[in-house]
């Protein structure tokens, strides 16, 4: 058969590290192996009922079965301004200031290709969430890492990047609560970035994946709450995690209008929005009773909880995490990443993700996913225990 040529944007992709490993697991699956999987960042739960009602109702309407309004339905943008005031004493105004997206992997990038021109710099988390990289590879540009180190606590030291590399950033991601490292920003980090941002004119796009996601009764800030936020960049907030509706594609960029308005062009490029029935029963999730998530954060907390006790009683270094549904555990001595991870698969089957798949700043951790039952959590930690004991 012709093979035709990728495009040179295509060629520049960067592998899929974990496409890989998915494939590992599966082939372990498939052999019969009893594994347990802590190694993925899918919601293990379902979508609240109410929710899932919703979307049942706005199916049969008609009105849905049409094209949806190409930017969205106003009543859904409404619907994340009433969130962000109620949830983060934060005004955004519908009209100008929220994008909808397919999912937050497709903004983040989109983003790129809105903002950066060939050799233009995006600055990125390292350890960081991989798609900020598809994005910039896509649009030819040419990525910075941002170190996240565990001594400032994985937040980036901006003083360590020189101004040449400041002069052409145009973008810059950061993510809190971090995956994968579990950190949560505080005020003054924020702070920082927006004067740096105003100062060196670089957007600046925060991935709120996980901010309902906090513990210890702290919740994560959002960056628009912090003065000045808005004036440089924006924040994407995804449905996926806070009410477990990842399979249904459904985000949004809130914050500066000219971020908003060249994600809606472009969009209006690519696609005509979102279903309509998704788009209602979103605005359900937003606008009803919020239970379902103070449970959500519930379960994650208990099964935190679990697994740091266990991890600290089988001897391994472990602080419990702030927030997100992710523990960095530092590896012990004489391992790499991938090498504690292929260990823990071949002799107790556990599947963890390997730092360095985050970055080379991830290398010497594993990310373990706190998305499994409590039941196979505390197996997890038995196994835990004994392969220390084999070491
Ligand atoms: C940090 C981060 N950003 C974005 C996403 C993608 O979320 P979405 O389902 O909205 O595409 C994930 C998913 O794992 C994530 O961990």
């Amino acid at each position: 058969m012709k093979e035709f040529q990728q495009s040179d944007a295509l060629a520049r992709l960067p592998e899929q590290f974990f496409a890989k490993l998915v494939k590992k697991l599966y082939t372990y699956q498939q052999q019969g192996h009893d594994l347990i999987n802590l190694g993925q960042g899918n919601p293990d739960q379902p979508t609240p009922d109410h929710i899932v009602k919703s979307l049942q109702k706005a199916a049969e309407n008609p009105v849905n079965h049409k094209y949806s309004p190409f930017q969205g339905f106003d009543h859904l943008k409404e619907a994340v301004a009433t969130y962000y005031k109620r949830e983060y004493n934060v005004d955004v105004d519908p009209s100008t200031e929220v994008a909808l997206l397919f999912g937050s992997k497709a903004g983040l990038v989109e983003l790129s290709q809105c903002f950066l021109n060939e050799g233009d710099v995006a600055l990125v988390p390292d350890p960081g969430y991989p798609d900020y990289w598809s994005g910039v590879a896509l649009a030819n540009g040419v990525m910075e890492p941002l170190p996240l180190l565990e001594e400032n606590g994985f937040l980036p030291n901006y003083d360590m990047l020189d101004q040449e590399t400041l002069q052409k950033a145009k973008l810059m991601f950061l993510n809190y609560p971090n995956n994968p490292t579990s950190a949560v920003a505080n005020e003054s980090f924020f702070k920082e970035t927006i004067a740096l941002a105003e100062q060196e004119d670089i957007c600046v796009v925060h991935d709120f994946a996980y901010g309902a996601i906090g513990f210890d009764g702290d919740k994560p800030l959002s960056f628009l709450q912090v003065p000045g936020a808005k004036n440089v960049g924006v924040e994407i907030y995804t449905m996926s995690k806070t009410y477990n509706m990842a399979g249904w594609r459904i985000a949004f960029a809130v914050g500066n209008p000219s971020v908003v308005k060249a994600l809606e062009l472009i969009q209006d490029h690519y696609y005509v929005s979102l279903f309509g029935a998704v788009q209602d029963a979103a605005a359900t999730a937003l606008l009803d009773s919020q239970q379902c998530v103070e449970d959500l954060k519930e379960t994650y907390e208990k099964r935190r909880n679990l697994l740091v006790t266990g991890l600290q009683e089988a001897g391994y270094e472990i602080t419990p995490c702030k927030g997100s549904f992710f523990m960095w555990l530092k590896v012990p001595d004489g391992y790499t990443s991938e090498s504690f991870a292929d260990e823990l698969l071949d002799k107790v089957g556990l599947f963890v993700a390997p730092g360095v798949g985050f970055g080379e700043y991830g290398e010497f951790y594993v990310r373990i996913g706190l998305n499994n039952s409590e039941e196979h959590l505390r197996e997890a930690v038995h196994r835990f225990k004994r392969f220390k004991k084999d070491q």
